[in-house]
């Protein structure tokens, strides 16, 4: 089919396009997110569900890397896109932000607006404002051309995303919207008009989304409302507003989320398909129009994934997002599932399913025998500087490592980082001290005694930046201060550490292979003396880098290469194919970090799980020889190493003549270095012993490396946490005996936000709310979200929050905990696990003590509110 020149346009109660009623059925899919020469594939899975249109973002970050930089080439021709999807029949809708959330970095925002310290991000400041009109005149410069009135594909055009989530600003939305009219109205070719009001009456239909509790806040008068909501939700109360306000309205659920997306270290998660499709007929029996989001979510490749907040919760590097068109553009059972439901709403057979583009391949282990200390990848450095961020230090991913001469302390002393963006490994001059890790909250650590002129090191790695809320201003490394403090003859002591060297270690491939290279180059020049007064974590060795005669770091280009983080470190690998195929990188045994194939940035990938696999598309790999590269912050673990330590058994005990059945003792198999050795390149010498002969005579070093391999699926469920999730220690739980008098009512059955108030303002901490009871007589409740309002009625700032305590969490099937009554997410809740009797508890800790006079509370967004709550108590303490 080839589309005309023609228009799109809002009738009463439907979409007109070219004057017939029509049902938008759009697949939300991500370019950026599929490799290009698959774009095609993916458009026609899409079109194979029975979708007519394709819903796409244009993300700001990828197409202005650098202020005044722009690309709209490669995978990010979004033109291009947008004519593939064209030429297969499909229309499109595009959302330009110029914030799109969509769990990518800082919400699409570009990293470098934060190098203005008082930006006012999706606010009128003229800087921002400014930048969003020329990314946008960009956007326009592509994509106007190809609207319906062009004779193009694209029918409408999305003003900001979701900003009830983000605040109140219909000024700033007006000029958002003015921005975007202007740009899309260059043509003179239609006469098709949106309202009669508006003036450029050439311009795509546009539209804002927003959710059904909070679009009333920025709703403009002469744009499209839309609502966002997912599987499960209850249709008929999500568009029940909507319907009162403008009873003529078309009906459209701009993002009915087929499934979520995974965050480190917490569940893999899923949404049954029957509450997917039954959601989806319904709106199709009702005329409803959709954005499936996601229809086919992809992979954020290298480092484009976000990250959640409050708190911090960095997104994985697969969007899979249980999708029926899973991330490597497969089909699922609930593939097949949608596809018979929209086979009922259409009159045509749908299209066949297309053959995929290539067949699933695994890769046997192979070993990266290239090894670079992370040192070697910085490329720049300042001395004695003040404590700097990331963006101050113009860098916008990587990491940080920061040095400063430490003072004597005799005792112990706490040393805490204000704040550590994202992940911070400790080092007293080479000594492993710990981590401090931002989604597990930590800010502190203890810090053994140390002499005058010792160096303290951080290296700090940055995740990706948060892309919901307020918090989306999002500094990296260390955003304030350094301080230590310690106890001495009864007082407090603390030190604000103020000199700095500090080092940026840029994320990106030529980075990695300079690192690479150089460490080549200079192998056999590297000093390296056997320390063993501390032991590290993991495989971090305790080996001194390279210092001047006051005992300080050298700088780059001046010394030897530093070994200060053994384990850590660039890796280089290859592995040969005789046939390409999509394949899925096992990373299980590697630490934290990021992945480059044939020069393609994979993604990041982190031990604690779900995900331990990641996406390699085949298009991205070649017959013959194929580079690998490894950036791990943190080190392999002894696993990547076993095939390679069982060559050097094998191998061995053949030399020794033993059987191989006879006992060889590995004596050390981290890569602990020695004397007169040079671990270098990653040949790590390891000492091994056969059980029988214990004299020295019998060790001979053997090197070893540590290894990858790919299978033919993915592995996106596989968690790995050092600490329990939910937060039901008893000592946590509070004597509600003790606490003033509670209040206690009942709450009305139904979904919506109810709002209970105090008699008299209450001051506290501490909220407690003990359900009762259940509306429908199960042990089980649930909560969506709550709020606490100040004196003056207004809700609070969550953005401290925590949960103290909840007596029961489902983490059994799925991310039930406590934490999910304050995340900013309706679709999301707390709930408590099966069996586990009435009452239930939650705790949560405000931060600091607050005057509250009233309490939000969203029951779930299911039809009937399963698991919501009658009678209750609410503690303030
Ligand atoms: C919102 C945003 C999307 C995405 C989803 C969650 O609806 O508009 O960009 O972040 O939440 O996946
Ligand atoms: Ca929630």
């Amino acid at each position: 089919m080839i589309l005309m020149a023609g228009d799109f346009t809002v009738g009463k109660n439907t979409f007109l396009l070219n004057g017939e009623p029509f049902i938008v059925k759009a697949a939300e899919v991500h370019y950026p997110r599929i490799p290009r020469p698959y774009w095609e594939h993916r458009i026609q899975m899409c079109k194979s569900l029975g979708m007519n249109t394709l819903c796409i973002y244009v993300f700001w970050n990828i197409h202005e890397p650098r202020e005044g930089q722009f690309d709209f080439t490669g995978n990010s021709d979004v033109a291009e896109f947008c004519r593939l999807a064209q030429k297969n029949g499909m229309y499109v809708i595009v959302r330009p932000g110029p914030y799109v959330c969509a769990e990518w970095e800082m919400g699409g925002l570009p990293w470098w607006l934060l190098k203005k310290k008082d930006i006012r991000l999706r606010e009128q400041d003229p800087y921002f404002m400014e930048r969003v009109r020329i990314f946008e005149q960009k956007v326009g410069e592509q994509l106007a051309p190809l609207t319906i009135q062009n004779g193009g594909p694209i029918i409408m055009v999305q003003v900001e995303n979701e900003y009830g989530s983000y605040g109140e600003d219909k000024a700033y939305i007006s000029a958002i919207r003015d921005t975007l009219r202007k740009l899309w109205s260059q043509s003179d070719h239609s006469q098709s008009s949106i309202f009669n009001s508006q003036s450029e009456n050439h311009c795509p239909v546009l539209f804002q989304c927003d959710w059904s509790s909070n679009f009333e806040k920025n709703g403009l008068d002469d744009l499209v409302w839309t609502m966002n909501f997912g599987t499960g939700a209850n249709i008929d109360h999500e568009f029940a507003r909507l319907k009162e306000l403008r009873p003529d309205a078309p009906l459209m659920c701009s993002e009915f989320w087929s499934g979520w997306f995974d965050k480190w270290g917490a569940n893999h998660e899923t949404r049954p398909a029957k509450d997917m499709v039954e959601g989806m007929d319904e709106m199709l029996s009702k005329g409803i129009s959709f954005s499936l989001y996601m229809t086919h979510g992809g992979t954020s490749f290298g480092h484009w994934a976000g990250a959640n907040s409050p708190g911090f919760a960095p997104d994985v590097t697969s969007y899979d997002y249980d999708a029926p068109i899973n991330e490597y553009g497969g089909t699922t059972d609930k593939f097949f599932q949608l596809r018979r439901m929209m086979q009922k709403h259409s009159k045509e057979p749908l299209p066949a399913v297309p053959a995929p583009p290539h067949v699933m391949i695994s890769i046997p282990p192979f070993e990266l025998t290239e090894r670079a200390d992370i040192l070697l990848g910085a490329d720049s450095l300042v001395m004695d500087s003040p404590l700097l961020t990331m963006e101050e230090m113009d860098q916008g991913w990587g990491s940080m490592l920061y040095i400063t001469t430490l003072p004597e302390i005799t005792s112990e002393s706490v040393l805490t980082l204000n704040d550590c963006h994202d992940f911070a490994q400790v080092f007293v001059d080479t000594a492993y001290i710990g981590k401090i890790d931002r989604v597990r909250n930590e800010k502190s650590l203890r810090i053994p005694a140390v002499k005058k002129g010792q160096e303290l090191k951080i290296l700090v790695e940055a995740m990706g930046r948060i892309n919901f809320g307020r918090a989306i201003k999002d500094y990296k490394g260390i955003t304030e201060s350094v301080t230590l403090t310690s106890e001495q003859d009864g007082h407090e002591l603390s030190w604000n550490l103020k000199k700095w060297n500090i080092f940026t270690i840029p994320d990106n491939l030529a980075t990695a292979r300079k690192a690479l290279d150089a460490a080549a180059a200079d192998r056999g020049q590297v000093p390296v003396r056997n320390n063993s007064a501390s032991m590290p974590d993991r495989n971090l060795s305790p080996v001194s880098p390279p210092l001047d005669p006051k005992g300080r770091l050298l700088p780059i280009g001046t010394q030897e290469p530093p070994m200060m983080f053994k384990g850590s470190g660039y890796y280089r690998g290859y592995f040969d194919l005789k046939k390409v195929g999509d394949t899925f990188l096992n990373m299980e045994a590697w630490g934290k970090g990021q992945v480059y194939i044939n020069g393609h940035a994979i993604g990041r990938f982190w031990s604690i799980g779900p995900q331990q696999t990641l996406y390699v598309p085949g298009c991205w790999l070649k017959k013959g020889r194929n580079e690998v590269i490894v950036l791990d912050v943190v080190g392999p673990s002894l696993a990547a190493y076993a095939p390679s330590i069982m060559k050097n058994l094998k191998a061995q005990s053949k030399k020794t003549k033993k059987s191989p059945s006879s006992r060889i003792i590995l004596r050390s198999a981290l890569p602990l270095a020695t004397e007169g050795t040079n671990p270098d390149r990653g040949q790590v010498p390891v000492r091994l012993q056969s059980g029988s002969e214990q004299s020295d005579r019998n060790l001979s070093p053997v090197r070893i490396h540590p290894v990858l391999f790919a299978q033919n699926h993915p592995e996106l469920d596989k968690l790995n946490v050092e600490k329990s999730r939910t937060h039901n220690n008893p000592a946590d739980c509070p004597n509600l005996t003790s606490l003033p008098s509670p209040l206690t009512s009942v709450f009305a059955p139904g979904n919506g936000w109810q709002t209970v108030r105090f008699n008299a303002p209450q001051i506290g901490r501490y909220v407690a709310i003990q359900a009762l009871s259940s509306q429908d007589g199960k042990p089980e409740v649930s909560i969506a979200e709550l709020y606490v309002r100040d004196a003056d009625g207004n809700r609070l700032s969550r953005e401290s929050w925590t949960v103290k305590y909840a007596d029961s969490e489902d983490v059994r099937r799925g991310n039930f905990t406590g934490d999910k009554v304050f995340d900013l997410q309706e679709s999301t809740y707390w709930r408590t696990a099966k069996g586990v009797a009435l009452p239930h508890i939650l705790v949560i800790d405000l931060g600091a003590p607050q005057v509250i006079s009233a309490l939000d509370y969203l029951p779930r967004v299911e039809s009937g509110a399963p698991g919501s709550i009658k009678d209750f108590k609410i503690f303030v303490y």
